[in-house]
């Protein structure tokens, strides 16, 4: 089976990952759209606009399940997706919002896009599973994204340092966070750094799953 993936650079290698080594037979398609990242400070009709794109794209390739292996563009445009291409299977990525929550842990932290931090189905899973006696700050985290993009390709882990002090400096250390955005699974190490013992959560092998399941 043709599978077809994007993300706006290298943060959906993460999933890709995770899916080849539940799958290792079929044939993948990876669209690292790194001309429009960051897609976490686009409106919603221009990333609706840049995620059709890719999605003609994967589907003039021959895919048949498109992996959306971007939290932005799947909380902001996979039902739209679904509703105009009903000939394709879409797999998302979202916040690991609930597995977080089934850790029982109090203090919750979830670093995100700021697009994902605003969209509407961010709010839906914080209603859908928040706990009370938890506690679950969002915080958006605008340039991220796009410093991991330019920088880690040339390990340039200064720039990335300095931006995580920046967007981290007033935050009390949180028992889990949940990394609601695929390029920060690539900086783990460095978010550990500053919360060290802190347990990180991604939605990466939630997604391979799901793929899974859609291929069986
Ligand atoms: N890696 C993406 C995400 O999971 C997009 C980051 C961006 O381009 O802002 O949200």
């Amino acid at each position: 089976m043709k599978i077809g993936v994007f993300d706006s650079g290298i943060g959906g290698t993460t999933i890709l990952n995770a899916i080849k080594k539940l799958l290792p037979s079929e044939e993948y398609f990876y669209i690292a759209d790194s001309k429009n990242c960051p897609y976490g400070e686009k409106s919603d009709t221009e990333l609706y606009e840049i995620a059709k794109a890719n999605v003609d794209a994967l589907k003039k390739w021959g895919a048949k399940i498109i992996v959306i292996a971007c939290n932005t563009a799947t909380t902001k445009c996979i039902a739209k997706l679904r509703q105009d291409y009903p000939e394709l299977k879409f797999v998302g990525t979202e916040p690991a919002i609930k597995l977080a929550v089934a850790t029982n842990a109090k203090n919750i932290l979830v670093m995100a896009t700021p697009g994902t931090i605003k969209s509407e189905r961010t709010k839906a899973l914080l209603e859908e599973n928040q706990r009370p006696h938890q506690n679950i700050q969002l915080l958006a985290c605008p340039g991220l994204a796009n410093t991991i993009e330019l920088n880690l390709p040339k390990d340039n882990f200064n720039a990335i340092n300095k931006k995580l002090e920046e967007l981290l400096k007033n935050i009390k250390k949180p028992d889990v966070i949940v990394l609601g955005c695929t390029h920060y699974s690539l900086i783990k190490n460095e978010i550990l750094a500053f919360f060290p013992e802190t347990i990180l959560i991604d939605g990466n092998e939630g997604v391979a799953n799901r793929v899974q399941k859609l291929l069986h």
